[in-house]
Parts: structure tokens; sequence; C-alpha cells
């Protein structure tokens, strides 16, 4: 069975980094691009193992075993993977209020984007690792979502369009504990365009 990798994208370098003008630097970025590549090694280390292994539901078990390891792990190690890439994927624009068919549906869904923009920053300080905002394919509307680790997720059927790191390696370096100022130098660098090339088509 042929096993499919994933790689982290050399490309985004040179537009992630343009988000020294607000104070997220080059170094935090360095830090953290090697910590994205961390997730990719993990993911596919997990990827090459599950096909080899001696697979046997009679030994497998929910309090320790390796293939409850390699799950559990599995799910954090790709869903770390995958919230990244939206995360380096979406910086390094120029802010401002959300444009396109992302600006129309978050004005449908909070009213206006100075509301969503509260409610994001807000968001960004009551959640542990991430915040989303996903696409609902059911309701045809976007919500903004925490994530308290790499695999915690959007409600099911969604498309993850944004993605913010809060963790402490996303900002500490810069702003030390300041949280709320890395959240307000963030959403000057977000790419509107990028977020809206997730957009389903
Ligand atoms: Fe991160």
């Amino acid at each position: 069975m042929a096993v499919k990798l994933v790689t982290v994208p050399e490309a985004h370098a040179a537009k992630v980094y343009s988000t020294e003008r607000v104070g997220i630097s080059k170094a935090t970025h360095d830090a953290h691009l090697a910590l994205w590549q961390g997730y990719a090694r993990k993911t596919n280390e997990i990827r090459t193992k599950l096909p080899e292994m001696d697979i046997d539901p009679a030994t497998a078990n929910q309090i320790y075993s390796e293939m409850r390891a390699l799950k559990v792990n599995y799910a954090f190690a790709y869903g770390g993977y995958i919230n990244h890439n939206v995360y380096f994927e979406t910086i390094g624009g120029e802010g401002g209020p959300a444009t396109g068919a992302v600006g129309d549906l978050i004005n449908d869904a909070y009213g206006n984007f100075d509301h969503w923009l509260n409610d994001w920053k807000a968001t960004g300080m009551a959640g542990r690792g991430w915040v989303f905002l996903g696409y609902d394919h059911d309701e045809e509307r976007v919500h903004t979502y925490i994530g308290d680790s790499q695999d915690t997720f959007p409600a099911w059927n969604h498309t993850l369009l944004l993605a913010m790191d809060v963790y402490e390696h996303a900002y500490f370096l810069d702003f030390k504990t300041a949280r709320l100022k890395y959240i307000e130098a963030y959403v000057q660098v977000i790419d509107w365009d990028a977020v809206n090339a997730r957009l389903p088509k």
C-alpha cells in the first residue's frame, strides 16, 4: 500500500515574513515553521507505521495500546499540520475588513465586520490554542470556533477558512505574555485573498 506523505511548503516564507511590519518577527516565524515541520514529520511517521503494524482487535486497548497511541496522536499530528498550513497560508496580507465572498459571509453571520472582529479577538483570548473561522456547508454560513488543542476542530462538515494560532510559541518572543497585543497585530496581517481562495467553489 502506497503511503502518501505530507510536506511543509517553502513558498510561504517571503509573504509570512512581511508580518515584521506589525511586530510578528522573522525569528518567531522561523521557530514556528520548525514546529510545523515537526507536525509534518510525525504525521508521516505514523502514516508509515500504520500499514506495517500487526493489527489485532483483541489487543487494542483504550487505556494503552499501540493502536490507541498511534490513532490519538495521529489526530494531533495531522491536525497540527493542517492548522499550521492554514495559519501560514492566510497571514502576510494587508488586514483590514474582510473582502469578497468571505466578507459577505461574515456580514451575514455577524451583522458587520467590526462585530465579527471583536468576536474573533475575544475568542482568541478565551481559547487555549487556536481560533478557527469555519464555513458550515449545512447552514451555508461561517462560525468562529475555539480549538483548545491541535485535535479539536470546528463541528462536522465545515471548511476551515482561517486559523489563528494563540499558543504562546506564536507570540511570546515578540509580545511576552501580552496575547491581546499579538492578536491586534495578527488581524492587521490577515490575507483576505488567501482566505477567500479557501472557500469551496
Ligand atoms: Fe503553532
